[in-house]
């Protein structure tokens, strides 16, 4: 650190070059992300209500009545009107808070066990870090052959230890949506908590107008369902951290709460402590500002330009499709290339893909800052690798 500070403008000169170095969504090149360009209102209203702490939330009233109305909100698209839950930093830590609940909820039954998780082997790393904190004996579930959590295999694995089961409504690597209705009666059946990952899915699922969405059901209509994960970050375009955790009861968030004494208000119910209000500001905007109707177009101008994708890909010679995705991710090999020579061609090119672990592939995920014209690029230098390869 400076002993001296520098003057304004030189800091913002440098300031400047750190940006340059960042990459930007509109210059559509970022293809392997599950964020996006965050909505102008939405941050128009994080910047309005930056300096909230709603780790206090007694100084911030406004901002926490916005937050259960965020709940109710998210509560009634995945129809739980009275919904509990918060607006927390992501996906890892709505998941956190989940697993969390699961776990006191088990000690109060058989406190001397080690809890065991039944998760299906497509579930995201999130829950390899919960494991790890939360001391749990992980069981995966392998995919069935539409890469889905195998539901005849679950059953076989609950034993009296089985603390939760996992299900992903999105999956990752390839936007794919476990048979939750099917799930959900197994949870039921056996009496065990069912937490679903829908980070992505969530602010998708609901909308798709080609929905297919009977076999797409994943929200608490299934009655087995504890609580589900939702990020107003990924396809809700809030800006970062916006994550969302709903859960079922009011018990269920309850185990978390931790008495804070010096604060306005009696107790937390969240992993952190001090955390921005913008985030829910945001996403209370975006949420009013779209309504339904809004984020249907959004979501399905982006399922439309994946299924565009896609079929282009399908007529690529030397181009695989490893499957349809139930979302707007593609993931695709190639006979000319191996997955990771081909990715770091691709970045000759300026495009930044990712790569999927299961199965190995190119994997595209097309978030609303995509758009045709982006494709349309970079479907010609893929074709151009496919001819020099
Ligand atoms: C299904 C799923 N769950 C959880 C997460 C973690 O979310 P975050 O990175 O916001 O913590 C992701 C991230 O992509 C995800 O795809």
């Amino acid at each position: 650190m400076l002993n001296r500070g520098k003057k304004k403008e030189e800091v913002f000169e440098l300031l400047s070059e750190y940006k340059e170095m960042d990459l930007d969504y509109s210059s559509g090149k970022i293809l392997g992300s599950m964020c996006t360009k965050p909505d102008p209102i939405g941050l128009e209203a994080y910047k309005m209500f930056i300096e909230t702490n709603l780790g206090d939330s007694g100084l911030f009233q406004g901002t926490a009545l916005m937050e259960q109305e965020v709940i109710k909100s998210l509560g009634e698209l995945l129809h739980l009107p009275n919904a509990y839950g918060h607006i927390v930093t992501g996906g890892t830590e709505a998941n956190i808070m989940a697993i969390s609940a699961a776990k006191y909820i088990f000690n109060s039954k058989k406190s001397d066990a080690v809890p065991e998780i039944i998760l299906p082997v497509s579930a995201h790393f999130s829950f390899k870090k919960i494991i790890s904190m939360l001391s749990l004996k992980p069981v995966y579930v392998p995919l069935d052959e539409n890469y889905k959590m195998d539901v005849s295999k679950i059953e076989e694995l609950i034993t009296e230890h089985t603390m939760a089961i996992v299900a992903i409504a999105g999956t990752t690597e390839l936007g794919m949506v476990d048979n939750i209705e099917e799930i959900s009666e197994i949870a039921l059946r056996n009496d065990i908590y069912l937490h679903v990952d829908a980070a992505l899915g969530g602010f998708i699922i609901p909308f798709l107008e080609n929905k297919n969405n009977d076999n797409l059901n994943f929200d608490f209509t299934c009655e087995g369902v504890s609580s589900i994960t939702i990020d107003p970050h990924k396809m809700g375009l809030a800006p970062v951290p916006a994550g969302g955790i709903l859960f079922r009861h009011k018990c269920y968030l309850e185990k978390l709460a931790v008495k804070t004494p010096y604060l306005t208000r009696p107790k937390q119910t969240t992993i952190v402590g001090t955390r921005t209000g913008a985030a829910t500001a945001a996403t209370w905007t975006l949420l009013n500002y779209y309504g339904k109707e809004g984020y249907k177009k959004i979501v399905n101008e982006a399922m439309e330009l994946t299924d565009y994708t896609y079929n282009k890909l399908l007529d690529m010679e030397h181009i695989h499709p490893t499957c349809k995705s139930e979302l707007n991710l593609i993931s695709f090999t190639s006979d000319n290339y191996d997955v990771d020579v081909l990715k770091s061609e691709l970045l000759k090119y300026g495009w930044r893909v990712s790569v999927s672990e299961n199965p190995h592939a190119i994997r595209l995920v097309l978030m609303p800052h995509v758009k045709k014209e982006h494709i349309d690029n970079f479907l010609k230098n893929l074709e151009e690798l496919l001819k020099r390869g």
